[in-house]
């Protein structure tokens, strides 16, 4: 079995991720109208699935240990499909708030597992690439959800059927799932060292095994000795990476990127544009620029670096968004639809340019190794929980406050996450893992 196989079935995960994530927002305007939502309810609707996703997240990694990638990615390709169907056949809200709850913890589980799954299976070389394809899949998922949205934003009920869409995915997927084999690591770990080498064989087809099981046990003993408990994590020498980790996780959010990819049309629609199929065709632009820009983040990591990619990234939301803001402030009707599309775009670019990628690597790469796991998850789950504040709060801030209060505050915000950047990101490019840890120590010393 190629190594391609594995990729394309499992990052089906990534895609899932930005599927279901994004189709909210073309969906949204029509459950408000259908079901007459307030803006608390309909962040509700939306953050429902981001308390899922932080669930989901908190617990992956323990139930991945303990019964194995493989069968945990199964069942969450199983709730992706229920999820899917509980949402797109709902008459009630609450039964909108299970399905939506039901994905996302499906979303949080599938945000920890497939990066994991898919580094366990790639050979040690492309290892590396396996945390910007599953960014490029969460991209492309955000992208085929708003095209789904766009061609049925004019049938009846199509909202239902946008939901829908999700679970075919989902049944590729578990189907998927069943023919790939369980990660070799995770059955070496387990003592189960034969089944190890079987799986190990069926995906390397070019012979013989030996050497790369020989490695992994050998990493597998190494890793053993310095798994470190939690309380590790409050040591002085992961203080600083924690706080760059944790930080970024939280700036990532607050700077406001989900607002847009949840309820542009919403946002469009108070800039003025005529119709709710206009504001979701709008927002697939906003969705193209999203992908085009995570592919030539991912050619430039490498050259340019994570930190300028990161400065730039930030730099440019704060600009776009002080204008997004000077637009809703003094904007006239028909010039405020071009300034908002046009600026929630560029934002959108500079975002999926640095903050976007560089954060889902920068936590793969910043941790000492004992307790790495532990510290991304924190990470992750500090990402979730932020999100889920920003989006449930979003609509009613835009209510109470006013549209361009509210992202002058994203724009002070990027300005707060840029200079955090300036002070404490690390660049980290062609360094080695070690290097990179060896760095932050000398940073302990010297603080
Ligand atoms: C990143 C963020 C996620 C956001 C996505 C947009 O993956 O973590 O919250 O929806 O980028 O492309």
């Amino acid at each position: 079995m190629k190594f391609h196989v594995v990729a394309a079935t499992a990052s089906l995960g990534g895609l899932l991720f930005g599927y279901d994530t994004g189709v909210i927002s073309g969906a949204l305007p029509f459950i408000r109208d259908l079901f007459q939502l307030s803006e608390a309810m309909q962040g509700f609707v939306v953050s429902i699935a981001l308390l899922g996703a932080a669930v989901g997240a908190a617990t992956a990694g323990s139930l991945a240990d303990a019964y194995g990638r493989r069968k945990v990615i199964l069942v969450v390709a199983v709730l992706f499909v229920v999820g899917a169907l509980v949402c797109a056949a709902a008459h009630e809200v609450v039964t909108l708030l299970i399905g939506r709850a039901i994905l996302g913890v499906a979303i949080g589980v599938a945000s920890m597992l497939t990066p994991l799954y898919l580094a366990e299976m790639a050979p040690a070389e492309k290892r590396g690439g396996v945390v910007s394809l599953n960014q490029m899949c969460i991209t492309l998922g955000i992208l085929l959800s708003y095209i789904v949205a766009y061609l049925l934003s004019e049938v009846d009920g199509g909202w239902r059927w946008m939901l829908a869409v999700g679970c075919l995915p989902g049944i590729v997927l578990g189907i998927g799932m069943l023919t790939l084999p369980e990660s070799p690591r995770w059955l070496a770990g387990q003592g189960r060292h034969d089944e190890a080498a079987d799986a190990l064989s069926r995906l390397r087809d070019d012979g013989d095994v030996t050497a790369e099981l020989n490695q992994l046990r050998t990493d597998l003993k190494a890793r053993d000795g310095q798994i470190a408990p939690w309380s590790a994590l409050l040591a002085p020498r992961v203080r600083i990476p924690l706080i760059v980790g944790v930080g970024l996780a939280i700036f990532q959010q607050v700077t406001g990127i989900n607002t847009v990819i949840y309820y542009a049309p919403i946002i469009f629609e108070k800039a003025g544009m005529a119709s709710t199929s206009a504001a979701i065709l709008a927002t697939a632009g906003v969705g193209v620029v999203n992908v085009v820009m995570t592919y030539v983040a991912l050619k430039l990591l490498d050259t340019a670096g994570r930190r300028k990619l990161l400065i730039v990234g930030l730099a440019g939301m704060a600009a776009m968004l002080a204008i997004l803001t000077a637009g809703f402030a003094v904007g006239t009707e028909g010039a405020l639809a071009w300034i908002a599309t046009l600026s929630v775009a560029a934002y959108v670019g500079f975002f999926a340019i640095g903050l976007g990628p560089v954060f889902w690597l920068l936590i793969s790469e910043i941790f000492p190794l004992a307790v790495r796991g532990r510290a991304m998850s924190v990470a992750t789950v500090a990402n979730w929980g932020s999100n889920l504040i920003v989006s449930q709060v979003f609509l009613m801030l835009i209510a109470g406050l006013g549209s361009a209060t509210t992202f002058g505050v994203f724009a002070v915000m990027s300005v707060g996450a840029l200079l955090f950047t300036i002070a404490l990101v690390p660049e980290t490019k062609g360094r080695t893992l070690e290097e990179i840890e060896a760095g932050f120590a000398g940073d302990a010393v010297k603080a």
